[in-house]
């Protein structure tokens, strides 16, 4: 007899949840930790009701009082004048920014794929493509992993986009955006800044202020350093409120999934109260892992340059079938990595893990560097993951 829908379901959560939950180091930079209020939050009511701006729905006085409340606190956390927390995801938040402060035949610089760029703002089948936007790269400087700010200037001002989109996905110091505002107001380019990676660590006042840069809006995933449900965000500075609220719905965004909105809400208050303990943690233990790492003999990306100054730390590696195998070898030992190699800090930094930590943890990925058994690190992962039981700054 085969076994039924309900016990394979079953088995693929309880087995998931026991080793990515319970047993693994889990360090993709993309990644973090809810509270457990959050995800108690995910699975309220909210979760079953509409509600849109036409006042079509009723019942939703109460949705209306939250959506006010979470437009509150993250314009408080992120220094910005107005705020949605609506996007459905940093794609989503993406879309609308493209679609919001560009037109078809008009054109977007951002950071290029090959140096780190998010490929959804690409022209490597992104969204731009899809609304006959013309894509510009940035000039960079792969050794300092930055933007080349003076070639920058001269690409803005010959080229004029129509919108300068600063941010990145390996994302490892704060950008230009003050150097580089005027000539972008120079060149009549709006200016905006993808948080996506780094939101937590604004939110935290640890890495850099764009919408006090010069950046008219700022726009992320809300689940990378920022510790909120897997979403979007947009906020920004008067003047371009209504223009994005306009595109947003009903034509980027109908129904927000309003549990989400609750749970968001609820972890920007956390950021309110102690992202700044949280940042600066996670920075600290970024440097820390990223040294360890080095003096261990694995190569990392930037030691000129003190490694980092955010969540993430590469691994200076360009064979990608070295990548792929030093990779699933991590994986076999249950430390898990994506195949940048990017290495995050923000779960280990929530789960209380301090630089010390990083250093023991280092120490298990320069075994499997060096060829060392992953079963037997696998022992040690799991004994040292076993003993963060705990979800701190919530
Ligand atoms: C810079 C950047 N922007 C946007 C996104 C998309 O975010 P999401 O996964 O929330 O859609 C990512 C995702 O990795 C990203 O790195």
């Amino acid at each position: 007899m085969s076994t039924s829908y309900a016990v394979q379901i079953r088995k693929a959560l309880d087995k998931h949840q026991k080793w990515r939950g319970e047993e693994c180091l889990n360090l993709i930079a993309s990644e973090n930790l809810t509270s457990h209020t959050v995800r108690q939050l995910l699975s309220g009511d909210m979760g079953h009701r509409y509600r849109a701006d036409d006042r079509f729905y009723k019942g939703t006085r109460f949705m209306d009082e939250l959506e006010a409340l979470g437009e509150k606190i993250a314009c408080e956390v992120l220094g910005a004048d107005w705020a949605t927390l609506r996007p459905l995801s940093g794609h989503v938040a993406d879309m609308i920014l493209v679609s919001t402060l560009t037109k078809p035949g008009g054109s977007i610089l951002t950071v290029n794929p090959v140096d780190g760029g998010y490929p959804g703002l690409s022209d490597q089948a992104g969204y731009p493509t899809f609304v006959n936007v013309r894509n510009l790269y940035f000039p960079f400087d792969s050794e300092r992993m930055n933007i080349d700010v003076e070639k920058a200037r001269g690409l803005i001002e010959d080229e004029k986009p129509s919108l300068v989109v600063f941010g990145q996905s390996f994302f490892l110091f704060p950008h230009p955006v003050k150097d580089l505002a005027d000539s972008c107001k120079d060149a009549g380019s709006r200016v905006a800044f993808d948080g996506s990676h780094v939101l937590g660590l604004v939110a935290g006042g640890e890495f850099q202020k764009p919408l006090e840069e010069g950046a008219e809006l700022m726009l992320g995933s809300t689940h990378k350093s920022l510790f909120g449900p897997q979403g979007g965000i947009i906020v920004g500075k008067s003047g371009v409120e209504s223009e994005v609220k306009g595109r947003q719905f009903p034509g980027l965004v109908d129904n927000a999934h309003w549990n989400r909105v609750a749970a968001l809400t609820w972890a920007l208050d956390e950021a309110r109260r102690v992202g700044g303990k949280y940042a600066v943690q996670v920075i600290a233990n970024s440097k820390a892992l990223a040294k360890a790492l080095h003096e261990g003999g694995v190569p990392v990306k930037c030691a000129d340059y003190g490694f980092t100054e955010s969540h993430q730390v590469f691994l200076d590696m360009s064979d990608q079938k070295e990548i792929e195998r030093f990779a699933q070898n991590l994986e076999d030992a249950n430390i898990i990595v994506d195949h940048g190699i990017r290495i995050g800090t923000c779960e280990a930094t929530r789960r209380g893990m301090k630089a010390k930590d990083m250093e023991r943890i280092a120490e298990l990925i320069v075994s499997v560097y060096k060829g060392e058994d992953t079963a037997k690190v696998r022992r040690d992962a799991t004994r040292l993951r076993r003993q963060f039981n705990q979800i701190l700054y919530t």
